[in-house]
């Protein structure tokens, strides 16, 4: 691995151990993309000038029309750089393939927009991701829907995830993540919500790590209604008043609604609770054409329910 400092500032932060071999290669690509540049523009410039036409009666000189040496001079150093190019591309994508058989084993999950991810072992979904520093970590990635994919700049690790099958994808993160984490992003566009299969990646210490940071929940009921909100709701509702698939939660609570036929509804506990249990109960006027999947008792029980209404509650219009 040759580690390439960053002379044109262009890169994220190095995280991961993949990332300084990937940026030489990067910077490489970029300096022979220079050269290349002054070389040919250079060639142009100069010889537009030395040998440009300084008489009107001037007649063409020159009858070459071959020059088998510079042929093979300007075919042969191209193979060669694009060679080194693939081989050294070759080399990081065989590393990036295989992930050490001490990997702690991650899924995630791609929906139409939002990733559920499960830390090792477990079972409940959350949308923040922690993994434990200078350790190996894999991620079996699968979609429920259409192409998303999973890219991490940081950690110099992308990959598509794809329905029907499952993809892989390792790194091992080398510096523990500023305070609100590393950017992860949806890097495929999958439709309207694409921009909001955005998340956080923290790397923490063992210590930190063996107290399952990221199934902590705040004590408060809105805070805790927040993140249930974001795991959710948030691909579809807004909490900011803009439009998005679904109406806004914005100053729902108490509103008066106005329903496809015509009907006047109050928003309050029991309309909530049935809009999340069975969705099509009732159709706001002017959403009939989204169809909201519902959230049966097993993926998004009462107690969750409860604080996702304290979280409403505190959307003031
Ligand atoms: Cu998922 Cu873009």
């Amino acid at each position: 691995m040759i580690a390439f400092q960053d002379p044109l500032k262009q890169l994220p932060v190095r995280a991961s151990t993949f990332a300084a071999d990937v940026d030489g290669l990067y910077y490489f690509c970029v300096w022979v993309s220079i050269a290349s540049f002054a070389l040919i523009l250079g060639l142009i410039v100069v010889s537009a000038i030395r040998d440009r036409r300084k008489r009107e009666d001037q007649e063409p000189t020159s009858r070459v029309t071959h020059n088998t040496m510079l042929e093979v001079v300007w075919t042969l150093i191209p193979t060669v750089i694009l060679m080194v190019i693939f081989a050294w591309g070759w080399r990081g994508q065989l590393d990036m393939a295989v992930a050490p058989g001490d990997a702690l084993q991650y899924r995630a999950t791609a929906s139409m927009w939002k990733w559920d991810f499960f830390h090792p072992g477990e079972n409940t979904p959350v949308d923040e991701l922690y993994v434990p520093l200078n350790k190996p970590v894999k991620f079996t990635l699968d979609s429920r829907d259409v192409l998303h994919a999973f890219f991490v700049p940081a950690f110099r690790a992308k990959r598509d995830v794809v329905p029907g099958r499952y993809q892989t994808l390792w790194f091992q993160a080398t510096r523990p993540s500023p305070q609100d984490g590393f950017w992860l992003f949806c890097a495929e566009y999958c439709g309207d919500g694409h921009s909001l299969m955005r998340k956080r990646v923290h790397v923490v210490g063992d210590a930190d790590f063996a107290g399952r940071p990221w199934a902590k929940l705040p004590e408060e009921p809105a805070a805790r209604g927040e993140i249930f909100w974001r795991r959710n709701c948030s691909a579809c509702h807004t909490v900011d008043g803009s439009t998005a698939t679904g109406p806004t939660f914005k100053g729902l609570w108490g509103r008066e609604e106005t329903m496809s036929d015509g009907s006047k509804v109050a928003v309050d506990e029991t309309y909530v609770r049935e809009s999340i249990r069975n969705p099509q109960a009732k159709i706001v006027k002017g959403y009939e054409s989204a169809v909201m999947t519902p959230f049966p008792v097993d993926t998004l029980p009462d107690d969750q329910v409860g604080d996702i209404i304290e979280y409403l509650k505190t959307l003031k219009p």
